[in-house]
């Protein structure tokens, strides 16, 4: 029996016990100083260069073209996230070097990566996996699923995991809610979930490959998993309805 066989098998047991002694999650805890105090470390200072790749160089020029002159700092979500694909964080370097890109103090830079929860200043993993916490996903079982993501990863909650393949995190509503319980690993999100998908995703992922992302229970969308229960008709022509003058 493979290692990923008898892991089902033993979620498979537990879970009864899983369902019925619901853990009681927080926000996890985070210190102030990572929310929004920089200090140096050996990885992460002013002094380790950071440069564009040719390409990406020319993705922001191209970008900050479409700002009138003096609203180049405008680009900046955009110049940030081309940072954060290019080496999956924002270390204290780029943000330096995309303030002097868009001739911005480095305080518009810092206020910005501090503001948005995506931002990344820390190393999250190659795959960064966000599991939702709220309501809806939680009454469908999002507890069970965070045990899953973190057996799978072998990661706890707030954590990377040894490989530095994934980092295991709890989130606020995805905006999936009609497909809870919902997993986000880093653009793609993966709904409808329960625990064989979860494995089976990680597993992939492990292997090398990008599973494929959307509902796992079959589902096209958000549609009734029984079938369509309205809009069953084909809708009616362009100008259905109107006064014929109108037409
Ligand atoms: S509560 Fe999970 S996506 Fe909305």
């Amino acid at each position: 029996m493979s290692l990923l066989q008898r892991k089902i098998l033993n979620l498979k047991t537990s879970l009864p016990n899983v369902i019925y002694s619901r853990k009681l999650y927080t926000t996890p805890h985070r210190f102030s100083e990572l929310l929004l105090v920089h200090r140096d470390t050996k990885e992460n200072n002013p002094k380790i260069p950071f440069q564009f790749t040719d390409a990406n160089m020319k993705r922001i020029q191209a970008l900050v073209q479409n700002y009138p002159a003096g609203s180049e700092r405008s680009a900046i979500s955009m110049v940030m996230d081309i940072v954060q694909r290019q080496i999956g964080w924002i270390p204290i370097s780029a943000q330096h070097k995309v303030a002097e890109l868009l001739s911005i103090p480095r305080i518009r830079v810092y206020e910005w990566v501090t503001f948005y929860s995506m931002c990344k200043r820390v190393y999250r993993g190659k795959f960064h996996v966000k599991i939702c916490k709220c309501l809806p996903c939680m009454l469908r079982g999002s507890d069970v699923i965070v045990q899953a993501v973190e057996d799978a990863t072998r990661c706890t909650v707030g954590g990377i995991s040894g490989d530095s393949l994934f980092a295991v995190d709890l989130v606020e509503c995805q905006g999936a809610c009609a497909n809870a319980p919902v997993i986000a690993i880093d653009d793609d999100y993966y709904e409808d979930l329960n625990v064989y998908d979860v494995y089976n995703i990680i597993q992939t992922l492990k292997c090398g490959l990008i599973p494929p992302a959307g509902p796992q229970n079959g589902r096209y969308a958000a549609e009734p998993i029984c079938g369509l229960t309205s809009l069953l008709t084909c809708p009616p022509e362009p100008g259905h309805g109107l006064q014929s003058c109108f037409k």
